[in-house]
């Protein structure tokens, strides 16, 4: 069966001044039906853009300027604006990373949670308030009536991110695209959110593409992982492979970087040294040389290119599948 996203050779460039930087350079990948696919990667690696790119919502001066973003088999990066706004919300919803700007400040959470309801469902007022009012419940949200009277100011930020998780999921979309939806809640409410998904993956074969920061939330529900470093997919495993037995060395460095719970907090934790390069777009080669424990010497540094050494599985590094270890 063909995946319900499928994101192939995605080029994505940001105007700055006169020219064009790119941010995100042939990114590929699918999520199925029923399936919770997680990106990961630091901070500016290019997670969000690519994310923003399947609903056609990168700021003015972000272009998709080559690939496909196969959606049920229709090009979304082809789609008209009109096209685009009935899939927005009810077949593909989306919690925005940024929340400040996701709720509007003078309508009530009432209000704002049953109009994607009554818009896309065609329900009625006081059906969309008690299913509103469920959903609240199920993010962990104790007195939802209440809630739904209020406004967004008079609420936490913890609540506020639940609410987007709340209005995200009212229509029942087919893809949910969460980017870092658990970042501002304590663990518990975590643990309840990841539950939630979970069972809407199983329950209605809901697909999910997860982006975190958070590698515990990573084993805890996804079923595949994308690596993502400087605009770039640099691993691709089944969830398992990828957190027993990362091979490229940056998920490698990724994986050190993970505090534990029992860790000797005498010792510092691991940091990947140096950061993500500001203009990775304009780079030949291994992006990820510059800090590789291989180093700049590294005799593979100008091969770049994805290998898949076994079905499900891609790398960016033929050194890494060659059985070395730098560690
Ligand atoms: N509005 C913008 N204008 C110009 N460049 C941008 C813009 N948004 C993103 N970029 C470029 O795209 C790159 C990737 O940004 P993106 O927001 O996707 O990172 P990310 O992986 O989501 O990071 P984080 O984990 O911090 O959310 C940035 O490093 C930046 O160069
Ligand atoms: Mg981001």
């Amino acid at each position: 069966m063909p995946a319900l996203l499928s994101i192939r050779d995605l080029e994505i460039s940001f105007r700055q001044g006169k020219r064009l930087m790119p941010a995100v350079s042939g990114v590929s990948f699918d999520v199925n039906a029923g399936e919770i696919v997680s990106l990961v990667g630091e901070s500016g690696s290019g997670k969000s853009v690519t994310a923003l790119s399947v609903l056609g919502l990168l700021s003015r001066q972000g272009k998709v300027q080559g690939g496909q973003i196969l959606f049920d088999g229709k090009n979304l990066a082809a789609l008209s604006e009109t096209e685009l706004d009935r899939i927005r919300g009810k077949e593909i919803a989306m919690i925005f990373q940024d929340i400040m700007y996701s709720l509007n400040p003078v309508f009530t959470i009432g209000s704002q949670l049953t109009e994607g309801m009554r818009r896309h469902l065609g329900v009625s007022g006081e059906e969309a308030w008690r299913e509103g009012k469920r959903l609240l419940s199920r993010t962990g949200i104790r007195d939802a009536e209440q809630v739904m009277k209020k406004y967004p100011h008079m609420l936490s930020g913890g609540m506020r991110q639940r609410v987007m998780i709340a209005m995200a999921l009212s229509c029942k979309p087919r893809l949910l695209i969460a980017d870092e939806p658990t970042t501002a809640l304590d663990v518990t409410i975590q643990y309840q959110i990841i539950q939630l998904l979970k069972s809407l993956r199983d329950e209605e074969g809901m697909a999910v593409l997860l982006i975190t920061h958070d590698i515990g939330v990573v084993a805890e529900i996804a079923d595949r992982v994308v690596v993502m470093y400087a605009g770039q997919c640099v691993e691709e495993a089944d969830a398992e492979t990828l957190l027993s037995r990362p091979a490229h060395p940056y998920t490698r460095a990724l994986m050190r970087a993970v505090p534990g719970l029992h860790d000797d907090r005498s010792v510092l934790l691991y940091a990947i040294p140096g950061r993500v390069p500001e203009q990775y777009g304009l780079m030949t080669g291994c992006r990820f040389a510059p800090r590789c424990p291989w180093g700049e010497n590294c005799p593979d540094k100008e091969k770049d290119r994805l290998i898949s050494p076994a079905p499900g599985r891609l790398c960016r590094c033929p050194r890494a599948l060659g059985g070395e270890d730098h560690a």
